[in-house]
């Protein structure tokens, strides 16, 4: 220890102090608050001032405190920081002043500066705390460990804790861990895995500042507190649809450092849109007081998550982002960063409450005001036959019905809870929120505020303060636990993965924005409404796509050809395959359509999802061309994929869908289980003369379709109709349907797309017919017709 004489005096001192605050009352015991990172910047805003509401509002209860603020500064300057934050702690209105300086001052003597940084200092410590305990005749209840401190030096303080500074028996443990938790899926577990290496988890405490907001930290209890109306209100049957919107008009000017890895997604959407999602979509619990019943139930709500799609997210960067990198990075001139310093994003549920409700998740720096808010705002089914003059906002059906969760800035200046009027007045506790005063001429989300039973907080406090007041009542469900961190990268992962190399829109920042980045929705896909403008400044990547595309007709292997940009012939196939569909149901009723599964469909199955209300569904039967031996519930199932883009959005009666058998008996496509003959039966029966309709195909770059891979034994030629076969890559055992089978369909549509199928594009062009090595070659309906669908960078490169 450095300065060990000094540091006895201040024990004694606080000893002191901590009698003198012990009142005739009994306590409890002694809870020690270890400040780590005590001089930094989140410390001097917001945490001091929260240990010190922590302070006023346990004062003269049931415990005693002491505060060590620690960091790596020398004593001398860490006292003296200490001692200028400290004076500059306020108490909230409603504690008159000389009450104020009184616990201030006790603050201040429970209070300590302490250089903290080798195992001897922890030792010496964890020694001092167990000290001060015994002097005052008390018991030691636990030690908080506040880590304001950046991510690379958790695993050493971890273990310094772990070894050496723990809580004797009987007293609790809590560490405080701040963001970011990691960059994606990967980095987070492993985080997780360092840390969970020293803390059990119930001695972890991540913060999401958000969820110390006060209108967020008001979303469960409101919703509990009013269940008797919302219950009939909150499912999909009533909600439009529910915005979580965080505005920034700051920029990242300053940490770009920082804000260079992480961007908007993982910087805000991630973590604290995420968590206000969650507390909105999640079921409620009975009781949620229950901290473990409520995790519980929001990682299943994170579980109902649909995945997302590169198409599920808008992107955007201030102009000037590029240049601040440049100059805060000593990067080249020529550098352009790519990081989206805005994002809008689609978030579907897959449960029976909120199937088909959009979520909208958005975020952005240098936008043209600084705003948070959660809206639920709900379906209108109601028609006023009267002149909207005189519509009375507690009354009339036909105006707009909301619930905002207003987390704080923009017009209003506070946190808020508002409910409009025509839908119920809300119970809220009067002991914290109370009535917002009129403000005649303010309008929220298109109304006037008279519209809304409208509350603010009776007394304003900073989410920090709410939070440590939750860390010290064990309220672990104000915190991000390891599954629920993990279930939230495990979502936000592939979307990050999917848009690494997307170039962001350029934005010029406030109200210039303009309705730049203004955007919408169909189906599961969002779009900036404007098309892209003139760039502001040369970005990098691709130039814009040329809005006059062609569908160009030409012939592949002697069968028709048509190629265009993906959007485009995408919007052919689906187009085509409607026209068929239609033609087959006029004439003989029903229409068989088989599919492919892999990555080219997707976008296929999303159209046919979205934009085709003509389509006979009712009288359609699904067949798959091919199948992995995984179960059907497997995300790798071809089945799925079909399930999750197309089935779940149209309605084709479940006796017309018919998934390959390639788990019977508790086993996977094993040949005694005879799904291949089944399936084949299945055809017999069903589909006249074994003859499909339209049999949508693949091409591999190895020349494979559907699941026939070259050398394959089985399914190029023969009697058999559908065939077990082998992959080269994993999964390795499929099911298909064999090439005879697919040559009596009456049209065989061959589906090719991207870049990487240019090779075998070309190759394929000149082979004959070769199935042993390239089973797509082997495709040549016998009576039908075979049509080629490839975008041009397969078709042309
Ligand atoms: C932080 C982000 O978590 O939240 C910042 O890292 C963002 O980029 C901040 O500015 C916003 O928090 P608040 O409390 O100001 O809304």
């Amino acid at each position: 220890m450095r300065h060990p004489g000094c540091w006895k005096m201040l024990t004694v001192a606080m000893c002191m102090a901590l009698l003198g605050c012990l009142q005739a009352q009994e306590l409890r015991g002694h809870v020690s608050v270890i400040l780590l990172g005590a001089t930094g910047d989140l410390a001097r805003k917001y945490l001091w001032q929260g240990l010190f509401q922590l302070y006023l509002d346990e004062a003269g209860k049931d415990y005693s405190f002491s505060f060590h603020g620690a960091a790596l500064t020398s004593t001398k300057q860490g006292q003296a920081f200490i001692a200028k934050v400290l004076e500059s702690l306020s108490c909230p209105e409603d504690v008159a002043p000389d009450r104020c300086a009184e616990l201030k001052g006790q603050f201040q003597r429970l209070s300590a500066y302490r250089h903290l940084a080798t195992s001897e200092d922890y030792m010496a410590l964890s020694k001092d705390i167990e000290a001060q305990v015994q002097h005052g005749g008390l018991r030691e209840a636990g030690r908080i460990f506040y880590f304001s401190v950046p991510p690379f030096a958790y695993a050493d303080i971890a273990r310094n804790i772990n070894s050496s500074c723990r809580p004797g028996p009987g007293a609790w443990l809590r560490v405080v861990l701040e963001k970011p938790f990691g960059h994606d899926h990967l980095s987070a577990q492993q985080l997780a895995t360092e840390l969970g290496g020293f803390f059990r988890e119930e001695e972890m405490y991540r913060v999401d500042h958000y969820l110390g907001k006060q209108a967020v930290a008001q979303i469960l209890p409101f919703r509990d507190q009013n269940r008797k109306a919302l219950d009939g209100l909150w499912s999909r049957h009533h909600v439009e649809r529910v915005e979580i919107i965080m505005k920034e008009t700051v920029d990242a000017e300053g940490r770009t450092s920082f804000y260079e890895e992480y961007g908007v997604i993982r910087d805000v959407l991630q973590n604290h849109l995420t968590e206000v999602l969650t507390l909105v979509a999640m079921e409620l619990p009975h009781n949620i007081s229950s901290s473990e019943s409520v995790l519980q139930h929001k990682l299943r709500a994170f579980r109902a998550l649909r995945g997302l799609q590169k198409g599920s997210a808008v992107l955007g960067q201030y102009q000037a982002y590029s240049e601040q990198v440049r100059r805060e990075q000593q990067k080249p001139d020529s550098f352009r960063s790519l990081t989206p310093t805005f994002a809008g994003v689609l978030v579907h549920m897959d449960n029976l409450r909120w199937e088909g409700v959009p979520f909208i998740l958005m975020s952005g720096k240098a936008l043209d005001e600084r705003v948070g808010y959660v809206r639920i705002l709900f379906r209108n089914q109601a028609y006023c036959v009267q002149n909207d003059e005189h519509w009375v906002a507690d009354q009339s059906q036909c105006l707009p019905r909301q619930i905002v969760f207003y987390i704080g800035h923009g017009e209003l200046g506070s946190p808020a809870v508002l409910v409009s009027r025509n839908l119920f007045r809300p119970s809220l506790p009067s002991e914290s929120w109370k009535g917002l005063g009129a403000r005649p001429g303010l309008r929220l989300f298109g109304r006037p505020l008279s519209d809304f039973y409208a509350y603010r907080p009776v007394r304003e406090q900073d989410a920090y303060s709410v939070l440590i007041s939750r860390i010290f009542h064990g309220r672990k469900d104000s915190f991000v636990t390891t599954e629920n961190l993990l279930a939230s990268w495990g979502f936000w992962t592939p979307l990050l993965d999917s848009l690494a190399h997307e170039v962001p829109r350029l934005y010029p920042g406030g109200a210039e924005n303009g309705h730049l980045l203004d955007f919408e929705f169909s189906g599961a896909q969002l779009y900036f409404s404007q098309r892209q403008p003139e760039r502001l400044v040369p970005g990098p990547g691709p130039a814009p796509m040329p809005s006059g595309f062609q569908v160009l007709k030409a012939k592949y292997r002697e069968s028709p050809l048509i190629s265009a940009w993906p959007e485009e012939l995408i919007a052919k196939l689906a187009d085509d395959i409607e026209a068929t569909a239609v033609r087959a149901v006029r004439r003989f009723g029903t229409f068989h359509l088989a599919l492919s599964g892999g990555s080219s469909p997707v976008p296929l199955f999303q159209q046919l999802a979205t934009r085709h209300y003509g389509f006979p569904w009712a009288h359609t039967h699904l067949w798959l061309v091919d199948e992995r031996c995984v179960p059907l519930w497997d995300p790798e199932s071809n089945f799925q994929h079909l399930q999750t883009h197309l089935l779940q959005h149209v309605r084709v009666p479940y006796y017309n869908i018919h998934p390959m058998p390639v788990h019977l008996h508790q086993r996977l496509c094993a040949e005694e289980d005879q799904g291949a003959q089944t399936y084949a039966s299945e055809i017999s029966a069903l589909v006249a003369n074994s003859s499909f309709d339209l049999v949508l195909l693949g091409m591999g770059a190895d020349g494979h379709t559907a699941s026939l891979f070259p050398q394959s034994p089985s399914g190029l030629d023969g009697e058999q109709l559908v065939v077990l076969t082998e992959s080269p890559s994993r999964p390795f055992q499929r099911m298909s349907l064999s090439l005879p089978l697919i040559n009596r369909a009456r049209k065989v549509a061959v589906l090719v797309m991207g870049r990487v199928k240019r090779e075998i594009t070309m190759l394929v062009s000149r082979v004959g017919h070769e199935p042993k090595k390239w089973p797509i070659s082997g495709v040549l309906p016998s009576s039908g017709q075979l049509v080629w669908y490839m975008d041009y960078e397969a078709f042309l490169g």
